[in-house]
């Protein structure tokens, strides 16, 4: 499931973001995070863990994706990856086709998170830089994805990926991985897809409809057989 959400970041907090990542930055090279078969192909920056900037932008991070419902509803998160953040361009400009690794510790909460879902939340315009393309390889063909700054897209971790190269300006954006409550995609899928059509049935017939009610009650009987947490 590929699922682009608008608007996670309002144009303030984009502003705010970019200003912290500034050429001024602690940027270090992003290769040193890399493990196994990443660390040969990837090239790019990456904001220093251990920065006070980075603090502060990941609690900022995590206060968006605790007030967007669609994040929620669609990830069903368990755990949450610290928020990372990096750039490319000027000569650190590409990270070359790999698969995310499956377990990973997230440094900040001192925390294991396996990856179910990748995401990569956008922080600079697309006018501003060319290429920087979230290339995903999927069965039918790949996905190509740039998105407006303070929008985010949510992908399986278990897809090959690449960022193409940026051949003009620069593009920085932050990206984490979220451990689900509901590990099979399949099932999340289900879930999502349903917990959609009952917003939109909610705003046609009302909150006591009974066949509201019935089905609110199916989806969460369902979530109670998947979730854990
Ligand atoms: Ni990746």
């Amino acid at each position: 499931m590929f699922l682009h959400i608008p608007d996670v970041l309002t144009p303030q907090e984009v502003a705010e973001f970019r200003e912290a990542l500034g050429p001024d930055a602690p940027w270090v090279d992003g290769a040193r995070s890399a493990g196994g078969q990443a660390v040969h192909h990837k090239n790019n920056l990456q904001l220093s863990q251990g920065s006070a900037q980075s603090a502060k932008l990941q609690a900022l991070v995590r206060a968006a994706l605790q007030r967007n419902a669609l994040f929620f509803s669609a990830a069903l998160p368990r755990r949450t990856f610290n928020p990372l953040f990096n750039k490319y361009g000027d000569g650190a400009n590409h990270y070359g086709d790999h698969v995310d690794s499956a377990v990973m510790h997230s440094r900040a909460d001192s925390c294991w998170v396996r990856s179910d879902l990748s995401c990569t939340l956008f922080l600079t315009p697309p006018d501003d830089y060319e290429g920087g393309e979230l290339l995903i390889a999927e069965g039918m063909g790949d996905k190509r994805i740039k998105l407006p700054a303070g929008d985010m897209v949510l992908y399986p971790s278990s897809t090959v990926h690449q960022v193409t190269p940026v051949t003009r300006g620069h593009r920085i954006s932050s990206f984490f991985w979220v451990e689900s409550m509901v590990r099979g995609l399949e099932q999340r899928k289900l879930l999502f897809d349903m917990d959609m059509a009952l917003l939109r049935l909610r705003q046609r017939v009302g909150e006591t409809d009974p066949s509201v009610i019935a089905l609110s009650g199916t989806y969460h009987n369902l979530l109670r057989m998947w979730a854990d947490v």
